[in-house]
């Protein structure tokens, strides 16, 4: 799988030599680091899952002189601390490098590796610690130029050829997603199963982690948000430490993160003692049917924008008959004056990251959805004391206040039209109901 990928990109290099680093180690505090978390890039073309490594994707030169990996070496002293490293030799033997080399000769080797590629790919300020080696190597090919008659005369971004490939999943990553997305939603359905009327929101939490990491996942693929009340009016509230109110509903957004960093992200929200009060009820309602019919119109062929489109059209019409805007629908999109009660857009493509990479627009146009493409479907209402009413709009009555309401399915994008992959974390009126 990992060597298709890097062929597909070899293809797309055309001439050129990428260098695409691993993540570092990050330091939580004092001399404590954060759980590891690959480079995704780094990841989707190597499968390798240590620190600081530096993979050179050399397509100017010819078939089994192309992949080099630079990496930590084995060290019995340093394994002890911190487990098992592949090391130069696993570097070739199990991760398919053409040549593997101790990272401390990065400086002394790069320049002879990008001889004579016709450029250079590599994401400048991202990676200080690399930049500097290859702006090095890259000056003195510049300066050389003159007598060696050769030089790669320009340093382009990788991330438009890794990321147009890394947008179109293959079936092998659609079936990690579906996995991912399974476990995901199993965990929604116990949360709704344990909440009531007192029980804290990190309870919830703990309880959805416990499933992730019980099925194998690496752990929550961002900060799980258990929101009671006007909490899930805080878009990215992650504090989750109040005690869910009897009347209140509760939104939980959370998916995990599988061991090799593919993700779920699903949102549900439901009453926290079972039962919807009248406003409660028709905003669900409301927001249903804007996901309902934004997931429809993923197809192939559709817009990306058209997703988002057709959620914010459902959503505005249905705020102007119950009186939370006022004015004419098209007035409103045009003027975007609901930002007040929905300020977020309507999805976002989902993979390796959960936000995942890969353009939305190109220029003035809005990508056209392809087969593999996996996109969330998101939309929400937020009516909280929060916000400024935007000008010309109603004040808004204390009965909608401290209602936060957001529904997210992942939908992968098939020949005929889509599969929903989060389904079973059930989001019909009736089953979020007791
Ligand atoms: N959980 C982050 C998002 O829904 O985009
Ligand atoms: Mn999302
Ligand atoms: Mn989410």
């Amino acid at each position: 799988m990992f060597s298709q990928r890097r062929d597909r990109f070899f293809d797309s290099l055309g001439a050129s030599a990428a260098v695409i680093p691993a993540a570092p180690m990050v330091t939580h505090h004092a001399d404590c680091e954060y759980p590891f978390r690959q480079n995704s890039d780094f990841w989707y073309l190597t499968g390798f899952d240590e620190p600081d490594a530096v993979a050179l994707f050399l397509a100017h030169r010819p078939e089994g002189e192309r992949f080099v990996l630079f990496v930590h070496p084995s060290s019995s002293e340093e394994e002890v601390w911190n487990g098992a490293r592949s090391g130069v030799e696993g570097a070739t033997s199990l991760y398919g490098a053409d040549f593997a080399h101790p990272l401390s000769e990065l400086p002394q080797r790069l320049g002879d590796y990008l001889e004579g590629a016709d450029q250079i790919a590599f994401r400048v300020g991202k990676h200080p610690h690399i930049e500097k080696f290859v702006l090095k190597v890259w000056t003195q090919q510049l300066d050389q130029a003159p007598r060696t008659g050769a030089s790669a005369f320009s340093l382009i971004a990788p991330c438009p050829l890794l990321h147009n490939l890394r947008l179109r999943k293959t079936p092998d990553e659609i079936v990690r997603i579906k996995e991912a997305a399974r476990i995901s939603a199993e965990a929604h359905e116990l949360a709704r199963d344990m909440t009531a009327p007192g029980v804290n929101e990190r309870t919830v939490q703990a309880l959805i982690e416990k499933h992730f990491l019980e099925q194998g996942a690496r752990g929550p693929a961002y900060g799980s948000i258990v929101a009671g009340g006007d909490n899930a009016c805080v878009l990215h509230y992650t504090a989750n430490n109040n005690v869910l109110k009897d009347g209140d509903l509760l939104l939980v957004d959370a998916g995990c993160s599988l061991v090799d960093y593919y993700n779920a992200d699903i949102t549900r929200t439901f009453p926290i003692n079972g039962k919807f009060t009248g406003e409660q009820y028709v905003l669900y309602e409301l927001v249903l049917e804007a996901q309902q019919k934004a997931i429809a119109s993923v197809s192939p062929g559709h817009k990306a924008e058209e997703v988002h489109q057709t959620a914010v059209r459902v959503l505005v019409e249905g705020l102007v008959d119950l009186g939370l805007l006022q004015g004419s629908v098209d007035g409103l999109l045009e003027q975007q004056a609901y930002r007040h009660l929905y300020m977020h857009r309507t999805g976002h493509w989902l993979g390796l990251d959960v936000h995942d990479v890969g353009a939305y627009r190109l220029g003035d146009y809005s990508i056209a959805l392809e087969p593999g493409m996996v996109l969330t479907v998101e939309p929400g209402l937020y009516i909280s004391d929060r916000l400024p009413i935007s000008g010309g709009q109603p004040q808004i009555d204390e009965k909608w206040k401290g209602i936060g309401i957001r529904i997210e399915d992942d939908v992968v994008v098939t020949p005929e039209g889509n599969e929903v992959l989060t389904s079973a974390a059930l989001s019909g009126i009736k089953s979020m109901q007791r």
